[in-house]
């Protein structure tokens, strides 16, 4: 704890400040290889941009130990051990898989070692097993997909069929679009769910899409899966007759342009696209394009987030796992999403959803914002947060 002693006119004063710990040891744990290897990366660059944008008049060192959890649930949860009990970190962030995300829930609560999801969206972890020491400040699973099933019936889309890979964020999406499309009353014509990280030829599965009597496919893939996807989805000749939606991943602005003229005309939704104009996404940007060349995407801005989030705890006063875990759920602010809360009732971020076109623009594919769908809390599933003092 830093204390600063202040004389004045012969009058001792002593003053207090926030108790600042010279040092923050935050573990990042990520996928740096497999399917989602480029997810990890961008969320990094969006945490490092966010640590030094923010945190550079803490008088806070924050170091990094980052750990390749591979997408996969028992690699990542051997990590997690390392970073909680040996490395003795004070906040763990990072975790893109839900099925990762699922595994290390009760490590983290039992530990209680705080962390900030900066991606998985495992409706669970925000909901039946939702836990104080877990704050989310990128999205859920539901709450990406259940505003479009409402939106995808309102533009006259009445039967479709859905793929997406077998894991609990590919089933956990497509629940939340199928509910609330069949309640606008779509039909859900057929679905499938193929081998996570293991399909490289989606050939019979989009033969059967096609002779479904569907009007249109609703996918759920990201990283590698999405590119794939996207391309053997126009290769087949799909698309003229078969519009494709989806969760927003599946054209990110971080892979679109390797996905090319094939990823023009999907429509799909997200909490975020780079395009969105607000002053707080202008600065972002151009940080983010002048530190790594290129837009940032919902990964970037989720890592980005979740950095300032650790940066908003420290400066009011959160020094170790406790007060950084009590501190981290009260945290709100403007952002390149526009404005970020916490929901007290189930620690899962507050946020509008965006639903967009993927088109040609001046400097290859961009997002062409359609509609912007209001921000509503998940329904909490049981979970029980005791209510953040202040
Ligand atoms: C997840 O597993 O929760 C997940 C992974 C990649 C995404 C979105 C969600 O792009």
């Amino acid at each position: 704890m830093k204390r600063i002693v202040m004389a004045a006119a012969g009058l001792a004063t002593s003053f207090a400040l926030p108790a600042l710990a010279e040092d923050i040891k935050v573990g990042l744990m990520l996928p740096y290889s497999g399917t989602y290897a480029s997810l990890g990366n961008d969320i990094e660059a969006g945490f490092r941009l966010g640590l030094d944008t923010y945190g550079a008049d803490t008088g806070v060192t924050f170091d990094i130990l980052t750990e390749d959890t591979e997408a996969k649930p028992p690699v990542a949860l051997g990590k997690a051990k390392k970073l909680i009990l040996q490395d003795r970190v004070d906040v763990l962030s990072g975790i893109v898989s839900s099925g990762v995300l699922g595994a290390m829930r009760d490590l983290i609560h039992g530990s209680e070692v705080p962390l900030i999801v900066a991606n998985a969206g495992n409706d669970e972890a925000t909901g039946e097993a939702c836990s104080p020491w877990i704050t989310r400040l990128s999205f859920s699973n539901g709450q990406v997909n259940r505003p479009m099933g409402t939106w995808l019936h309102e533009q006259g889309v009445g039967k479709v069929y859905t793929l997406a890979p077998d894991y609990a964020a590919g089933r956990q999406m497509i629940d939340a679009f199928t509910a609330s499309f069949t309640d606008a009353g779509g039909e859900i014509v057929g679905q499938q769910f193929t081998p996570f990280g293991k399909t490289q030829d989606f050939g019979p599965y989009l033969a059967k899409a096609q002779a479904s009597g569907a009007d249109a496919v609703y996918v759920f893939y990201a990283g590698g899966e999405a590119i794939s996807f996207v391309k053997q989805y126009d290769s087949f000749g799909l698309k003229a007759d078969l519009p494709l939606y989806g969760a927003g991943f599946l054209t990110s602005p971080l892979y679109v342009n390797a996905e090319g003229p094939a990823a023009e005309g999907v429509i799909a939704a997200l909490h975020y696209v780079p395009t969105i104009e607000n002053d707080a996404n202008a600065a972002f940007t151009t940080a983010f394009m002048a530190e790594t060349g290129r837009l940032p995407s919902e990964y970037s801005v989720q890592g980005y987030d979740a950095a300032r989030a650790l940066v908003e705890a420290v400066k009011s006063g959160a020094t170790d796992r406790a007060s950084l875990g009590a501190a981290l759920r009260k945290v709100s602010f403007d952002g390149p999403r526009g404005k970020l809360s916490i929901d007290p009732v189930t620690n899962n971020l507050i946020q509008p959803i965006y639903v967009y076109e993927t088109v040609a623009g001046d400097d290859g594919l961009t997002q062409k914002v359609l509609a912007t769908l209001p921000a509503s809390a998940d329904p909490a599933n049981g979970c029980e947060l005791a209510p953040v003092s202040n």
